[in-house]
């Protein structure tokens, strides 16, 4: 595999576009069939005071990222307070804003329908750290979170890469989902009955963990673990330069990240409805595979 099969590029010179009708079609039809959509030179510039937060060291060591809630306004990881969280919080906020005009610009047809979730900022290098195998997202894996079921609702992040030092971010991206399932679905494991209750009762998932969440949890733990398949799978090794902004549904691109630091990251959730080919979402793909509802 290469990196122009999985790449669908676009030039925008502003997060305003501007964008043809053809471009948003192509952009549409790319996601959807699992690539990867990227906006080189598309950069997220930053202020004066923010450039201290770039620095991994300035933030709370303990966690790899500062999260962002658009709807709330409330950042979290930070480890800053008073002024300097005031303006760490406005940052994340404009970061938001812009991903949130991107993607209304560029998938008008989602705009209706889109749900705006959490907004990251990933300062620290990514390479030469330790991970546990289940955290490591150097490994190929869809994502799949086991705190926040998704029901079938897609996930659709878009990243930028604002190293200031111009590092590149580095990503692997694997074969199409719907071989990858093919291949590791028998692998997974079913859910108990009343698993799914029980959990949300106790607070542990936001909202029912359906077999859809379950077999995609499976999935994402089943391609982690297996060290053969994260050698020999197909994929493309795929970088993006400081000053790139790109986006695609992670729930369905196989990727890794390798290395690089200092991205933003705005996700969204799209329901399956929402889509021009919903056939294509995980959701139907899985329950085609294994010929049963899943939500
Ligand atoms: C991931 O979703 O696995 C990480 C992507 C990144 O931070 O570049
Ligand atoms: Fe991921």
């Amino acid at each position: 595999m290469n990196a122009t099969d999985v790449i669908e590029a676009f030039s925008m010179p502003s997060w305003n576009g501007p964008i043809s009708e053809a471009d948003r079609a192509r952009a549409l039809t790319a996601l959807e069939d699992g690539k990867v959509v990227m906006v080189p030179g598309l950069e997220f510039r930053l202020h004066e005071g923010e450039y201290p937060f770039l620095d991994a060291g300035a933030l709370d060591n303990s966690r790899k990222n500062i999260s962002y809630d658009p709807r709330a306004g409330k950042c979290g990881g930070s480890g800053v307070s008073g002024p300097e969280l005031e303006r760490l919080t406005i940052m994340m906020d404009r970061y938001a804003t812009s991903a949130d005009h991107l993607v209304r610009l560029m998938l008008p047809s989602y705009a209706p329908h889109l749900e705006v979730a959490r907004t990251s900022f990933r300062p620290a290098e990514i390479g030469g750290r330790v991970y546990s195998p289940r955290h490591d997202d150097r490994r190929l894996h869809v994502d799949a979170f086991p705190t926040r079921p998704t029901g079938g609702r897609r996930i659709l992040r878009v990243f930028t890469n604002a190293a200031p030092d111009g590092a590149l971010r580095r990503w692997r991206v694997g074969e199409p989902f719907p071989d990858f399932a093919a291949a590791f679905l028998p692998r997974v494991r079913g859910m108990f009955p009343f698993q799914s209750l029980a959990m949300s009762m106790l607070g542990l998932t936001k909202g029912r963990r359906t077999r859809y969440d379950q077999c995609m949890l499976g999935l994402h733990d089943t391609c982690k673990l297996d060290m053969k398949y994260q050698e020999i799978a197909p994929q493309a090794d795929v970088v993006f330069a400081a000053g790139t902004t790109w986006m695609c549904y992670t729930d369905q691109v196989l990727h890794a990240a390798l290395a690089g630091h200092c991205a933003f990251e705005q996700t969204f959730h799209v329901p399956v409805e929402a889509m021009a080919s919903p056939e294509k979402s995980p959701l139907k793909v899985l329950e085609r595979l294994s010929g049963r509802r899943l939500v």
